[in-house]
C-alpha cells in the first residue's frame, strides 16, 4: 500500500516537472522560437520570429482508418532537446558544403484512450522550423492506415499569398496572388491545358505556399523527405487563417498504408523579414533529407543538353511516325538526331534528348489505356545502334525519354528491361514522363502509391548508374540528397506551356524560385530566343512571354543541375552572339549569393562556377521594367575580372519588342557597383570571368 503511494506521488512529481519544463527549442541566432503547450490534452505548437508570432498554437493529431481511432488526446511521456551542427558536401548543388545547424526538440507521447505512442519531433533553425511526427515500433500498432493528418498551421492574420489550386495530379498551373480570404481554387478546373487534374476544394492550394504579411514577414510553407507517404496539400480556414493539412489520397480515400516504426515527412515553416533569405533556405530543406543512400556518386554529372524537344512543342514535327496527316515529319529520324549531336559536340552541350524515338505515340493521347509503351522498340526510321555509336564518336549522350504515358503498371513491368536496353546504348540519363490519369486507376500522381513508384524508380537507375529528370511527378521535397542521381523534375508549369498555351506570365519566373524550386532544381527548359510561334506557322499567337535576355538569366535564376538549350539549332545559329551566354554558364555551384528579391516581381542572384573563380549574374523582372543597382563585393578581391553583360535593349519590351538585346563588355572588380536597366519582362545574364593582363589592357574599365 505505501509503495503504491510512492509510486503515486512519484508519478505526479514526473508530470509536474514534465509540465514545468519548458517545451520550447530556438534557432542558434535566437531568431526563431518554438513551443509546444497542451490545450486539454491536445499537443499545439507555435512559432515566432524576432519575438513576432509566426504560428499561433496549432493542433496536431491523426485520423487512422485502421484501426479506426482518433489519435488527438495524449499525455506526455518524455521530452528531450539537444544541439546539432554539422557540415556535409552535396554531390552538386548551389553550395559546396551546407551547415546544419539547429536545436531539436522531442516528444514522446501516448495516447490517452488507446495507449498508442506517437512522437514528434521539431527541429529550429535559423531559417525556420520543422516538425515530423513518428510512431514507433509498439504492440498497439502494427500495420495501420491513415485517414487524415491534422497538422495545422494557424497564420497571425489575412496574409498575401503566391499560389496553385489544391490538386491530387498537377502542379502546371499559372500563380495566383491574392489575400488568403480570397483564394479560390475551382478555377483550375478550368485549365484546359493540363490533362489530368482532379480538384478537391476551393479552399484548397498547394504547397510549397508563399506568404508575406503586412508587416513584412515572409513566410513558406512545404515539406522535406516525402517518402511512403502522400504529399500534402492545404485547406484554408478563412474564419480564422488557419491552414489545415489534406493529403492526398488513393484509389479508396484512404491516405497511406504504413507499418510501426514509421515516419512522416518534415512540414518546414521557413521564415524571414527578408525576401533574399527565403530562397537561400531551401537548404534547410535539403538539411532535413536523409544523407546520399549512393556510395558511388562519380558517375553522377550535372550537364546540359539540347533535343529533338521544342520543334515538336512547336509543331514542327511529330512525335508520332505513323502521324494521320504527314503534314510534317517524324522528329526523332535518324538524320535529324544526327543533327542535334552534332550541333551539341560544336557547343560542348553534355547531352542530346530525343522524344518519339520509340513506338507507342500513335496509340496514345487521351486514352486510358494500359500498354501502350515498351520503351525499347524504336520508329521504322529511328537507328538507335547507329546513334549510339555517332553519339560516342562525338563525345555526346542521347537522353532517353520514358513517356509512360501514366500507366505506371506498365512502366514498372518494362523498368528493368528499359534500363538494359539503355546500357546497351551507351545511355546514362532518363526524362520521365507522366502524362495523363494514372494506373492503377483511381490512383493520383501525388499519392503514396506513386510516391513509392518514383523512389522506386531513383533506386533501380541509381542500380544502373542512370540519372533521372522526371516530367508529371510530385513536387520535390528535397530528396535529392539522398538520390543524386535526382538531377531534377518539371512538377510546376514548364516554359513548354509558352509553345501551345496562353502560356507563362512575365511574373511566373520571378514566382517559382520561392515556391515549386524551394524542394529542388526544375528542368524549366530555358533558351528560347525565337520568342513568337507565328514564325512556326503564321495562324499561331502562342509566345513566350519573357524578352531573350531574360532568357538567358533564368541560366541563373532557375537553378537546375540539368539546363535545356531547348531552342532550335538553326535559331541558336542565328545569334551566336548571345548563345554564348548558355555555352559559358556552369550548371554546378561552388556558391550561390541571392542579392535581389521580391516574390512576383523580381528576382537577382549570383553564382559561383564549382571548381573555377568564374560568376554568374542572373536578374529578371515581371512585366515591370526596372533598374538595380548592384554592388559587385561577391567577386574576389584585389582581382580584376571580364564582365559581358547580355542585356536588354534600351528599347526591348517582352510584348512589344522582346529579342531586342545587346552586349558589353567591361573589367570590373569587387568595388564595381553595377547600374541594370531590365526590361518589362526583360532580364539580364553577366559573365564574370577572371582578365588577362591583356584583356585588362584592352577592355574598357565599367563606370556608372
Ligand atoms: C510533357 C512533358 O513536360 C514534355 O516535356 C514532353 O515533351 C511531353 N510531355 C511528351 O512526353
Ligand atoms: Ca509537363
Amino acid at each position: 500500500m505505501i509503495m503504491k503511494h510512492i509510486s503515486f506521488l512519484w508519478l505526479i512529481l514526473v508530470s509536474f516537472q514534465l509540465c514545468a519544463q519548458s517545451l520550447t527549442a530556438s534557432s542558434p541566432d535566437r531568431n526563431v522560437k518554438l513551443s509546444v503547450s497542451f490545450e486539454k490534452n491536445m499537443p499545439a505548437y507555435n512559432i515566432s520570429y524576432k519575438g513576432k508570432p509566426v504560428i499561433l498554437p496549432s493542433l496536431l493529431g491523426f485520423a487512422l482508418n485502421e484501426p479506426k481511432m482518433e489519435l488527438r488526446e495524449f499525455e506526455l511521456l518524455k521530452a528531450d532537446s539537444s544541439w546539432h551542427d554539422e557540415t556535409w558536401k552535396p554531390v552538386w548543388g548551389e553550395y559546396s558544403s551546407i551547415r546544419d545547424h539547429h536545436q531539436e526538440l522531442r516528444l514522446q507521447l501516448k495516447e490517452i484512450k488507446q495507449g498508442i505512442l506517437l512522437n514528434i519531433v521539431f527541429r529550429v533553425f535559423n531559417e525556420g522550423a520543422a516538425f515530423r511526427f513518428e510512431f514507433p515500433q509498439q504492440d498497439k500498432l502494427n500495420h495501420f492506415v491513415i485517414g487524415e493528418e491534422h497538422s495545422q498551421f494557424r497564420l497571425t492574420g489575412n496574409h498575401k499569398t503566391f499560389w496553385i489550386p489544391g490538386d491530387y495530379d498537377t502542379n502546371e498551373f499559372t500563380y495566383y496572388t491574392t489575400s488568403l480570404s480570397e483564394v479560390d481554387a475551382s478555377g483550375g478546373k478550368n485549365v484546359q491545358e493540363i490533362h489530368a487534374k482532379t480538384f478537391f476544394d476551393k479552399n484548397a492550394v498547394q504547397t510549397p505556399l508563399m506568404m508575406k504579411t503586412a508587416e513584412g514577414l515572409y513566410i513558406n510553407i512545404h515539406e522535406a523527405a516525402l517518402s511512403n507517404y502522400p504529399a500534402m496539400n492545404l485547406v484554408i480556414n478563412k474564419q480564422d487563417f488557419t491552414l489545415n493539412s489534406h493529403l492526398v489520397p488513393d484509389a479508396l480515400g484512404n491516405k497511406a498504408y504504413l507499418i510501426a516504426p514509421a515516419k512522416t515527412p518534415w512540414r518546414t515553416i521557413i521564415v524571414s523579414d527578408k525576401a533574399t533569405d527565403i530562397i537561400a533556405a531551401n537548404r534547410m530543406i535539403l538539411n532535413l533529407n536523409e544523407p546520399s543512400k549512393l556510395e558511388n556518386t562519380s558517375w553522377i554529372k550535372p550537364q546540359k543538353m539540347v533535343g529533338v524537344w521544342w520543334e515538336l512543342h512547336v509543331g514542327k514535327s511529330s512525335w508520332d511516325y505513323y502521324r494521320e496527316k504527314p503534314t510534317v515529319p517524324h522528329g526523332a529520324n535518324t538524320a535529324n538526331v544526327k543533327r542535334y549531336i552534332d550541333f551539341a559536340a560544336a557547343h560542348g552541350i553534355d547531352g542530346v534528348l530525343v522524344e518519339g524515338w520509340n513506338t507507342g505515340w500513335e496509340d496514345w493521347f487521351g486514352k486510358w489505356k494500359e500498354d501502350v509503351f515498351d520503351f525499347v522498340t524504336p520508329y521504322p526510321d529511328y537507328d538507335a545502334k547507329e546513334l549510339s555509336a555517332y553519339a560516342a564518336s562525338k563525345g555526346v549522350k542521347i537522353i532517353m525519354h520514358h513517356e509512360t504515358s501514366a500507366s505506371v503498371t506498365n512502366y514498372e513491368r518494362w523498368m528493368d528491361t528499359a534500363y538494359r536496353f539503355m546500357k546497351q546504348h551507351n545511355m546514362n540519363t532518363v526524362k520521365t514522363g507522366y502524362v495523363g490519369r494514372i494506373i492503377p486507376r483511381g490512383e493520383h500522381h501525388d499519392g503514396q502509391w506513386m510516391i513509392r513508384h518514383y523512389e522506386r524508380v531513383l533506386n533501380k537507375t541509381a542500380g544502373y548508374g542512370i540519372m533521372v529528370d522526371a516530367h508529371e511527378p510530385v513536387r520535390p521535397t528535397g530528396m535529392h540528397r539522398t538520390w543524386p542521381n535526382f538531377l531534377a523534375c518539371e512538377a510546376a508549369r514548364g516554359n513548354e506551356f509558352n509553345a501551345w498555351s496562353s502560356g507563362n506570365p512575365p511574373e511566373h519566373e520571378t514566382i517559382l524560385p520561392f515556391t515549386r524550386l524551394m524542394g529542388g532544381p526544375m528542368d524549366y527548359t530555358p533558351g528560347i530566343f525565337e520568342i513568337k510561334m507565328n514564325v512556326y506557322d503564321s495562324s499561331k499567337k502562342e509566345r513566350v512571354h519573357t524578352t531573350l535576355t531574360k532568357q538567358l538569366a533564368l541560366y541563373v535564376t532557375m537553378y537546375s543541375p540539368l539546363q535545356m538549350a531547348a531552342d532550335l539549332p538553326e535559331n541558336y545559329e542565328a545569334r551566336m552572339d548571345a548563345f554564348q551566354f548558355i555555352k559559358d554558364v556552369a550548371v554546378d555551384w561552388d556558391d550561390t549569393k541571392v542579392l535581389q528579391a521580391e516574390p512576383g516581381d523580381y528576382l537577382m542572384l549570383a553564382r559561383k562556377a564549382k571548381g573555377t573563380s568564374s560568376w554568374f549574374l542572373g536578374a529578371i523582372t515581371d512585366e515591370e521594367a526596372r533598374s538595380f543597382r548592384q554592388s559587385l563585393s561577391f567577386l574576389e578581391p584585389n582581382t580584376k575580372y571580364v564582365a559581358k553583360i547580355y542585356r536588354d535593349a534600351a528599347n526591348a519590351h517582352w510584348e512589344k519588342n522582346p529579342m531586342a538585346y545587346q552586349i558589353d563588355t567591361f573589367i570590373v572588380d569587387n568595388k564595381t557597383t553595377l547600374q541594370l536597366q531590365l526590361a518589362a519582362g526583360g532580364g539580364t545574364a553577366i559573365s564574370f570571368t577572371p582578365a588577362s593582363a591583356e584583356e585588362i589592357k584592352k577592355i574598357k574599365k565599367y563606370r556608372k
